[in-house]
């Protein structure tokens, strides 16, 4: 039974603003803690303090967190977070699907609906897919992406939501405007609708071409 998720069960309280945290989304990319230490550090209890710096500060700061592991609420009537104007999938090198939008995100176990930033087991080898926990380390991942497409213009990308689902034993369907981009940020896609390999074991890599049924690839 697929049951709703936010990741938002640590809540960090301050006059201002609150912090949430879903330290299973975190994958350490630490720009929390490189940029903002005075909120952020991970050898002090609580690890974060909300009220430490500015709600701006606080706000620019956790819109970096490329997992989504790190969100604000603002209680003091600035800007919430909104959602960027296109979707877009970074493939990380040699790592995750880097992905921010308006997003929905769900397997057969949980639904991430309202979400802004994402990171995306594409190796195969999470233990906690749908999503990255960087085990792509520890397998030396290594894929071929492809080179980009001279094809795909800037601007030909409309605003909506991206659907993402992550089918059973299988891989990510993508229905929504997007684009896909390498590490450079080049443009290699441009649609409203693709097939996204998650098993790592893809030859067209990032897109699904049916080796996660060869190779038994299991994910709920
Ligand atoms: S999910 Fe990897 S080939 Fe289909």
């Amino acid at each position: 039974m697929t049951a709703v998720y936010t990741g938002k069960d640590r809540r960090y309280t301050g006059e201002a603003v609150d912090i949430t945290y879903d330290v299973k989304r975190c994958i350490h990319a630490e720009h929390c803690i490189n940029h903002l230490p005075a909120v952020f550090d991970k050898d002090r209890r609580p690890w974060i303090l909300a009220d430490a710096a500015a709600a701006d500060h606080v706000a620019a700061v956790a819109e970096l967190c490329p997992s989504g592991a790190l969100h604000y609420e603002r209680k003091d009537g600035g800007q919430q977070e909104t959602a960027p104007a296109q979707n877009v999938i970074r493939l990380r090198h040699n790592g995750p699907l880097e992905i921010r939008g308006d997003l929905m995100i769900e397997d057969t176990t949980v639904i991430l609906q309202d979400e802004t930033r994402a990171m995306l087991c594409r190796c195969g080898v999470s233990q906690n897919k749908p999503f990255c926990d960087n085990q792509h380390r520890e397998i030396h991942f290594e894929p071929v992406d492809p080179a980009p497409s001279g094809s795909q213009e800037p601007g030909a990308l409309g605003p909506g939501r991206l659907q993402i689902v992550a089918r059973h034993n299988g891989p990510l369907e993508l229905d929504g405007p997007v684009r896909i981009v390498n590490e450079a940020g080049e443009t290699i896609f441009v649609g409203q609708a693709a097939i996204l390999c998650r098993c790592g074991g893809s030859s067209r890599k990032p897109f699904c071409d049916g080796t996660h049924e060869r190779i038994a690839f299991t994910a709920e």
